[in-house]
């Protein structure tokens, strides 16, 4: 397997990380926000943001999967759900990519069931040519093509999560 150079050096993902954490700290003004992690992929970016969002917060996380090695099965699961009644309240959901759609679909229609005040999301990577669900993400990081990536908490089998900037994958043959 193969790590190219970075495609997202730390300095610009630190960077953007902390443009997100403006907006998102703007948009909520005056509200307590809800922030839900995505696990495991979103760990690196969660950690990174929140400490940059200046409006008051409490946190949970969820842990969902679609993907086996570098093929996306289809099929989502939950595999721990939040601690936490979202009822009424502001949630901000921190996810680290959006390929297809289908897992952020499904958590995001699994959640507004249980009638949030709001529901936003906010991901590090949009991988747009590859969307199948339509989604509606208000925050974006970097809009990527269709590579695959690994770093900043994205992995291949489990591996790579924590480099610290966003690479290209390539499995050698
Ligand atoms: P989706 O349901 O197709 O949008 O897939 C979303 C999930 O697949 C993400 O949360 C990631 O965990 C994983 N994923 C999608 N693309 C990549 C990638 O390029 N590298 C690593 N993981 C990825
Ligand atoms: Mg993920």
């Amino acid at each position: 397997m193969v790590i190219g150079k970075p495609l997202l050096t730390v300095e610009q993902v630190q960077n953007r990380v902390k443009e997100l954490a403006s907006k998102i700290s703007e948009d909520y003004e005056g509200k307590q926000v809800l922030a839900v992690g995505i696990l495991r992929g979103a760990f690196m970016f969660f950690s990174d943001i929140v400490r940059h969002i200046q409006v008051p917060m409490s946190i949970d996380f969820l842990i969902a999967s679609s993907y086996i090695k570098t093929q996306t099965s289809g099929e989502i699961k939950i595999h721990a759900d939040l601690r936490e009644d979202i009822k009424g309240k502001h949630v901000l959901l921190i996810e680290d990519i959006v390929d297809t759609g289908l897992t952020l679909k499904h958590i995001q229609d699994t959640l507004l069931g249980r009638n949030p005040a709001s529901l936003k999301i906010c991901t590090f990577l949009d991988k747009k040519p590859r969307r199948k669900a339509e989604l509606k993400l208000d925050y974006v990081g970097f809009e990527i093509s269709d590579y695959f990536v690994v770093g900043y908490g994205l992995d291949y089998d489990n591996k790579f999560r924590n480099l610290p900037y966003i690479s290209i994958f390539k499995e050698s043959t």
